[in-house]
């Protein structure tokens, strides 16, 4: 017993320790967020340790012998040892809350410098529009080093951000606007996922993040703005692959989605009427094997005019390609 219960203790040791189990901390809020979550963890292990080890002295040292067929000892409760045990918990709670508190207030104090990002999520797909130069897409692009504030809003129903090395998270809630601050801390790319269940395509609800440098992230901007002023179907295949992209597969778009028909199949022949009306007015006509009320039935609303015929028009130049 003594021998497996070694055993199994150094396997969870090992386990606990090898496997990094927390994605990697790449915001400064996310290592704050991380110091109180092993802050917290560290005491659990301590009184864990405790529990457990006078759990095991008991069972070793008041074991009762074989012939013993006695009750024990009435006992009637120990004042001091009562003392301890409400008291120390009772520290170590207020301790956590008075922790948290802090962090808390650190993470969500929006300073006086800071960049603001809007971010609209609606069924399925992330939109990031950046105010001071008028620019959307489906990328979130920040810049290393500086605090960013996301306004998040949605159009349908109820989504949550969630960028897991930043740990912020936060809900899109329609009719009012929630915010988060990310200062992240490392170059790359991470995954926007949306982490409320929101409809068929909510696995599929997913955006890339791009860390730049302050350079980089001109440049992005400049690259951004000048995919927005070329207009036309240029402009409507951004638009396709931020707005329809998770849900219909199209090759020239690189889009993967499967939750609605597969573009390439049912797009060859149809003219820019037809495919005018399947995006506003989705139920009109269903394509076999799918079924009606999944594609959201307001594109119409969330699209300008100009949009509209940006992606009419791309996708009439692609029908026509293939
Ligand atoms: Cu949006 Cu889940």
């Amino acid at each position: 017993m003594v021998l497996v219960g070694a055993a199994v203790g150094v396997a969870l040791a090992l386990v606990a320790v090898l496997i990094p189990w927390l994605p990697p901390a790449d915001s400064t809020e996310a290592i704050k967020i991380d110091d109180v979550y092993w802050f917290v963890t560290i005491i659990c292990i301590v009184i864990f340790a405790l529990v457990a080890g006078v759990s095991l002295y008991a069972v070793w040292k008041f074991r009762a012998p074989p012939d013993d067929t006695d009750d024990g000892a009435p006992i009637h409760g120990h004042t001091g040892l009562e003392i301890v045990w409400t008291a120390v918990p009772a520290a170590l709670v207020t301790a956590i809350t008075i922790y948290s508190a802090v962090v808390l207030h650190q993470i969500d104090t929006v300073p006086v410098d800071h960049r603001v990002v809007e971010v609209t999520g609606q069924q399925f797909a992330w939109s990031f529009h950046y105010p001071e130069d008028n620019v959307t897409s489906g990328v979130l692009a920040l810049p290393i080093g500086q605090t960013t504030e996301l306004k998040l809003s949605a159009k349908d129903v109820i989504h949550s951000f969630w960028v897991p090395e930043f740990r912020m998270k936060e809900d899109a809630v329609p009719g009012i606007t929630t915010n988060i601050l990310v200062t992240p801390t490392k170059e790359g790319t991470y995954t926007v996922i949306c982490t409320e269940l929101c409809g068929l395509g909510h696995a599929v609800m997913r955006a890339q993040a791009v860390v730049l440098t302050e350079s980089g992230y001109d440049k992005w901007i400049a690259a951004e703005k000048a995919k927005a002023a070329a207009g036309g179907s240029a402009a409507g295949k951004t638009l396709f692959t931020q707005q329809c992209g998770s849900c219909h597969m199209l090759a020239d778009a690189g889009t993967q989605g499967a939750v609605g028909p597969d573009l390439d199949k049912v797009l060859p022949g149809k003219n820019a009427d037809f495919i005018h009306e399947s995006i506003v007015n989705p139920n009109a006509e269903i394509a076999p094997g799918y079924q009606p009320d999944v594609m959201p039935g307001n594109f119409g609303d969330t699209l300008t005019d100009a949009q509209l015929s940006s992606l009419v028009e791309y996708l009439m130049k692609t029908a026509g390609k293939s």
